[in-house]
């Protein structure tokens, strides 16, 4: 079945030829003498309208022909005299592949995008998600080729596994044992040796600590994957299940890492404003009339860069009250790094030195013997968009900190072979890609920029 898709019909080479068109009806309307169809098939947020004389076709054919049906018509692309639309389709055959009757949920317009979560099967056929899913595969081709342009390789860290990368405990088990009745030993504990892989396992929280085997053998790796995190929020921000993009390079020190991170954010909104620029239009249109503006001052501006101390003095001095108190040592909030970033320096920020308490284990202690070489890249509307940092090279001080957090070696000893054997100082982080999604496309919650969400008590579709 040989169609042209309806977002190659606006080349002005292709008025006066005969096109083939399939889709989704979005809208009928007319009389009995002429009937217009907007049709869409996806490809663009436009729809192409179809011109149907009704002396070539009876209200029979046309009967199926309503909101939601999926229709193929051949006819003449011609220039339109309508305002809004370049050209139409003259129809010659109209041939119906289903109707859709008055219970198809995306009627006309208007919905909101709580009803549309609801309706998360049916919401891909409506113009916002149509824009968002677009411009999500957009990003995630711009990715790859970021990276695949620096030389990088694409490393595939596993989904399963047996040690806990951020050891916040925050994660989902995977079994095959009975969980009603588990076999147990004999001081009444769950007998894992008897589970699948003969050990407890769980799904991914990070693939950072297999991205570090890669890059301490391949020099410059990327993952892109998804992640499950078992934590509870029920947040704008969050998902238990989100894509991440985890870059790990050997003989990268933190400025290194910060540089890229500055420089691959950039590319990745440049290239959504070049390629994806009808869809964030129309979504600046209909949800943030600042969304391009936003994106082109992210674009234009040098991130700050300041140490978490700094960060924490200017938010006490700041003279604002705040839900969570600060203090040094205080894990900041979502309403800090926006502060910080949309009313103190109005432009990203890359804050580093973390307090070490607040931090995961394998990043590379600072002399003061108080904070960690950490990085985190904060945005506007978004807060925290990368987290990352320099790792901990040396054996020893790692060895340290693995002991005072009760790490078990058991999980960590193929980790700690990368110190053991010709370590590198080497450095990584990772990039949610639902909230870079979030930023470019102007929306405000998480759900709306992955097809099917994950969160707390819902798993639908
Ligand atoms: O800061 P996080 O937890 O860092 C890591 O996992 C490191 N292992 C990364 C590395 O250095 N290779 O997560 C990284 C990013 C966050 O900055 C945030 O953008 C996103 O992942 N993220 C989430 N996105 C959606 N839902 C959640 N529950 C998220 N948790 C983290
Ligand atoms: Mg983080």
């Amino acid at each position: 079945m040989k169609r042209t898709k309806i977002k190659d019909l606006f080349a002005p080479s292709l008025i006066g030829s005969e096109v083939s068109v399939m889709g989704w009806v979005r809208s009928r309307r007319g009389n009995k003498h002429v009937q217009f169809v907007a049709l869409n098939d996806g490809s663009t947020i436009r729809n192409i309208q179809i011109v149907l004389d009704m002396a070539r076709f009876t209200d029979e054919q046309l009967k199926p022909v309503t909101t939601g049906s999926s229709i193929h018509v051949t006819g003449k692309l011609v220039e339109s005299m309508g305002k809004g639309q370049t050209c139409e389709i003259q129809a010659e055959t109209l041939e119906v592949f289903g109707t859709a009757d008055e219970t198809f949920p995306m009627q006309k317009k208007g919905h909101t995008l709580e009803f549309l979560r609801e309706k998360a099967h049916l919401r891909p056929r409506t113009n916002t998600f149509g824009a968002i899913l677009r411009i999500r595969s957009a990003l995630a081709f711009a990715i790859h080729r970021f990276f695949q342009e620096k030389g990088f390789f694409y490393l595939h860290t596993p989904l399963i596994t047996a040690s806990d990368c951020e050891g916040a405990g925050a994660m989902f088990q995977v079994t095959t044992l009975p969980i009603d009745n588990p076999p147990r030993t004999e001081d009444g504990a769950v007998d894992y040796s008897a589970d699948f892989f003969g050990k407890p396992t769980a799904l991914t929280v990070s693939g950072q600590l297999e991205g570090e085997l890669g890059a301490t053998a391949l020099g410059e790796i990327y993952t892109f994957g998804p992640t499950f995190r078992a934590e509870n929020s029920n947040t704008p921000r969050h998902l238990a299940e989100f894509w991440m993009i985890e870059p790990e390079m050997a003989f990268y020190d933190i400025k290194d890492n910060m540089d890229l991170a500055e420089e691959f954010v950039k590319y990745c909104i440049r290239y959504a404003l070049d390629h994806c620029r009808e869809d964030i239009e129309f979504l600046q249109q209909m949800y943030d009339p600042d969304l391009i503006q936003l994106l082109e001052g992210v674009l234009a501006s040098d991130f700050v860069r300041l140490s978490y101390t700094e960060g924490v003095k200017i938010l006490e001095e700041s003279g604002r009250k705040f839900e969570f108190p600060v203090y040094w040592g205080a894990d900041l909030q979502s309403e800090h790094e926006r502060y910080l970033v949309e009313e103190h320096f109005k432009r990203p920020v890359i804050l580093t030195d973390y307090p070490k308490e607040i931090k995961a284990f394998y990043m590379k202690q600072n002399e003061d013997g108080k904070t960690v070489r950490a990085m985190d890249v904060l945005f506007p509307k978004i807060g925290e968009i990368i987290g990352g940092s320099e790792r901990e090279a040396s054996y020893d001080k790692l060895m340290e900190r693995i002991t005072t957090l009760g790490i078990p070696m058991k999980d960590m000893w193929w980790y700690l072979d990368t110190r053991r054997f010709g370590t590198v100082p080497h450095s990584g982080f990772g990039l949610g890609f639902e909230r870079l999604v979030l930023f470019v496309t102007g929306m405000t919650n998480i759900r709306d920029v992955i097809p099917f969400p994950r969160t707390p008590k819902n798993a639908e579709f």
